[in-house]
């Protein structure tokens, strides 16, 4: 359970109340003169404790709610998920949903940058994981630069890249990693082993135990960090389970016998919640993102499947997609999450749960326009659903105490 709510918004507010009146131009003197970046955290709508953002529906918005919330001109996104430049059908369109969480009087408050950027002052926060969290920083740095342009862009922490607002020095950084855990190449030896006398000739080392160089350092840079994986564990096309199958490796030795992926990203996830625990620093945040599920029909995305979509899908479509029992070519979506949700049992990581609301938004990919040789259903349209996801991220990070 997240620890329970108090917003530092409200005591400053009750605080500001009681000062008397004679001294406000003086404190207002003093505020234009010491800081100008430094106002008092504007009121919001207070995500409350109570909303299960996590369910809900997708309901549609006016235009005049649903304005951008950044445009096609910003460069953080990335040339294939650029929907409204690249001329998608609906790229505006699709951003005229709103995602209405179930509970009776819930809101999920759509990220206020300049807030987030106030109440997050002094802050590195660290995406880790797939181009999938590489999706969602960019609409977080698109929001951001939005209403603040100063940055340095850099590479912190050995990132693939990153940003500070240097009004705020607040930092926003993306590190690129596949499995969480070091993989490479792997080739039998001409001197044996028991991989060799198993008959394996070549396929990916993957050392369960240990972390890819990418993020490292990140846990001891960052004060919140946000992780995903999933998809490569379920990416047959690279990890062609008999041509270049994943050889699990622990200790520096070969599991044997060889593990089925699957069982290979449990020791992974178990490994990496283990190492991250100890590498950061005590008060910081540890936020795990479920699944992204992808859309492709009429086969996979080397089958010519596609994501023809206007709208999102109904809840029996949507069950249709994702249910395990049909066993759907998008299956892997609530698999992977079963994994996540066991291994994340009882630990301190929080929770992100993008995978309900995303499910619903197959008219949200790049689909044809996403300049590939094959549709792109698995990435998201910028601005897309990957802003909602932020939305979340911002109420999740409302609730901790700091
Ligand atoms: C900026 O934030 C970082 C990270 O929290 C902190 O170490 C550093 O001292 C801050 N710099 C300034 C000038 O406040
Ligand atoms: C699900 O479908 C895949 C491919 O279509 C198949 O290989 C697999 O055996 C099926 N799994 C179950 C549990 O039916």
């Amino acid at each position: 359970m997240p620890p329970p709510a108090r917003s530092p918004a409200a005591g400053a507010r009750r605080r500001a109340l009681i000062i008397p009146l004679m001294l406000l131009p003086l404190l207002l003197l003093l505020h234009l003169t010491s800081s100008p970046s430094h106002p008092p955290l504007p009121p919001t709508r207070k995500p409350s404790q109570a909303c299960d953002y996590s369910a809900g529906e997708w309901v549609r918005d006016s235009p005049a709610e649903s304005s951008p919330r950044y445009d096609h001109t910003c460069k953080e996104i990335f040339k294939g998920w650029n929907c409204i430049a690249n001329g998608k059908a609906n790229g505006r369109d699709l951003l005229r949903w709103r995602w209405k969480p179930s509970g009776t009087g819930c809101e999920l408050p759509r990220l206020d940058p300049r807030r987030f950027l106030e109440r997050h002052r002094n802050t590195n926060i660290g995406f880790v994981g797939d181009s999938l969290n590489r999706n969602m920083f960019a609409s977080l740095i698109c929001m951001l630069r939005g209403v603040s342009g100063e940055v340095r862009k850099w590479r912190p922490a050995g990132a693939d890249r990153g940003f500070t607002f240097l009004r705020y020095n607040v930092t926003v950084a993306y590190h690129r990693t596949n499995l969480l855990v070091r993989y490479g190449r792997w080739s039998a030896s001409p001197n044996g082993g028991s991989l060799e006398s198993l008959g394996y000739k070549q396929g990916y080392r993957v050392d369960v135990d240990i972390p890819d160089q990418t993020w490292v350092e990140a846990c001891s840079f960052h004060d919140v960090l946000i992780f995903n994986t999933g998809h490569w564990w379920w990416a047959p096309s690279k990890f062609d389970p008999i041509k270049s199958p994943l050889l699990f490796f622990e200790k520096g030795e070969p599991v044997v016998p060889p593990l089925l992926p699957p069982a290979g990203l449990d020791l992974a996830l178990e490994h990496m919640i283990t190492f991250v625990n100890k590498a950061m620093r005590p008060n910081t945040i540890k936020l795990f993102r479920t699944q992204s599920p992808r859309h492709f029909e009429g086969g996979d995305w080397n089958e010519g499947g596609s994501c023809q979509r206007n709208q999102p899908l109904l809840l029996e479509e949507v069950e249709e997609f994702f249910s395990l029992d049909n066993n759907g070519t998008n299956v892997e979506a609530r698999l992977v999450n079963q994994h996540l949700i066991k291994a994340l049992e009882g630990s301190t990581f929080r929770v992100l749960d993008i995978t309900r609301m995303s499910e619903f938004r197959a008219d949200a990919h790049p689909s044809t326009t996403g300049g590939k040789k094959h549709d792109d259903c698995m990435h998201w349209c910028l601005p897309g659903p990957t802003d909602t996801w932020n939305d979340l991220l911002a109420a999740s990070l409302e609730t901790v105490e700091r």
